[in-house]
């Protein structure tokens, strides 16, 4: 008898440990919300939808928002910090300064969740399905978004400077830098896809149209009227010189045309004898893969080291950590 009420009360402990710090804690779901806050994903989608509406790139700076901020110590929110006089964030990073956008988008987002559910959805899930949303209001399939990210009370501006990847690299570069996110070739080839959206300035392709010989040479000239040979930095072309406000597989046709802006992108597809061209081309004959392909590289990347359980915070505000 008291060997028995011993061992159910070991089992009730080891049990309400499990459910508090056990993997379940760690572990993201897609119903994260369903009882804390109903309406999260359908107001997030809402504010989108609006967005996107009224300007359609705006689904492109959200997308890549989520990716700028997963690959710099996981999808944490901390892309969203601004500076302060004691704080310094990433957005004056390199590859973010005078080029990440959309931050009013998700401050509004926030300032509806906030005053449907007060601290309850975090910032790094708002950025997780903002992409999501962005993608299929773009015209992209969609897939279903683990949820249960907290925000990071930190920030790190080298981080950003050195994990997001340059648009200079060689494919070995880019096989690298994914790697070290635990990211395959495949996935990396499938992640670049979202080039098939949103525009880039004159600095960052500037060197590919003068100075390469791999390039379309009419898609060269016509991008020189945008963009001198010296001036004119943040003048800015597509990505995807065709359908830049529509998500589907041009991206692909283009790098198959030598029309990649980008010389990170066109390294993907080197007339046929590279080691990512067949899957190029399979991108290309079959959208329906990428878009599979895309949504389970999405899935992974959302999933770069969250803070979860009791760790982190629910910021009230993005761009701030928490007073108090
Ligand atoms: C493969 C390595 C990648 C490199 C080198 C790269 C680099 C760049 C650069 C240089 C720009 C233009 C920024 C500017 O001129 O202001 C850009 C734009 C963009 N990137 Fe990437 N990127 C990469 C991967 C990704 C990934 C994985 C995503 C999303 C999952 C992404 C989403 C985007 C989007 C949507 C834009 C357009 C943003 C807008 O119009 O506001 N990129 N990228
Ligand atoms: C940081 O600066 C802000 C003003 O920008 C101030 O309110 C806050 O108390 C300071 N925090 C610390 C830890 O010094
Ligand atoms: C960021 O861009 C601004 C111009 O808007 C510039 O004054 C500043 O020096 C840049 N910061 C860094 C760190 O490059
Ligand atoms: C092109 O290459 C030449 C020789 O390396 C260099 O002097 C020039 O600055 C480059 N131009 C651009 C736009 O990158």
């Amino acid at each position: 008898m008291v060997s028995s009420s011993i061992y159910l009360k070991l089992c009730f402990t080891f049990f309400f440990f499990w459910i508090h710090y056990g993997p379940a804690s760690a572990q993201l779901s897609s119903t994260f919300y369903s009882s804390s806050c109903p309406k999260a994903l359908s107001t997030i989608k809402s504010a989108v939808n609006s967005a996107v509406s009224k300007e359609r790139r705006m689904g492109a700076s959200l997308l890549r928002l989520h990716f700028h901020d997963c690959f710099v110590n996981g999808c944490d929110g901390s892309v969203l910090l601004d500076d302060t006089a004691n704080f310094t964030g990433e957005k004056t990073a390199g590859p973010n300064n005078n080029s990440l956008r959309g931050f009013d988008v998700v401050d509004s987002i926030k300032s509806n969740l906030e005053s449907i559910c007060p601290g309850v959805v975090s910032c790094a899930d708002i950025l997780a399905v903002a992409a999501r949303d962005s993608v299929v209001a773009l015209g992209g399939s969609t897939w279903t978004v683990p949820l249960g990210r907290r925000d990071s009370t930190t920030a790190s501006l080298s981080a950003a400077n050195s994990n997001i990847p340059s648009p200079f690299l060689s494919l070995s570069g880019l096989i690298s830098a994914f790697s070290s996110k635990g990211f395959t070739t495949k996935e990396m080839v499938a992640l670049s896809g979202s080039h098939t959206i949103g525009m880039a300035k004159c600095s960052v392709y500037r060197t590919r149209i003068y100075n390469e010989t791999n390039i379309n040479p009419a898609y060269a000239t016509s991008l020189k009227s945008n963009c001198p040979s010296s001036g004119g930095d943040n003048t800015l072309s597509p990505l995807d010189a065709t359908t830049s406000t529509v998500f589907d597989s041009a991206y692909y046709s283009n790098l198959i045309n030598n029309k990649g802006l980008l010389h990170s992108d066109q390294q993907l597809y080197s007339g046929g004898s590279g080691s990512t061209d067949s899957q190029v081309r399979a991108y290309r004959n079959n959208p329906t893969t990428f878009f599979t392909d895309f949504g389970n590289a999405m899935i992974k990347m959302g999933n770069l080291s969250p803070l979860t359980g009791t760790n982190g915070q629910i910021r009230t505000n993005c761009r701030k950590v928490n007073s108090g």
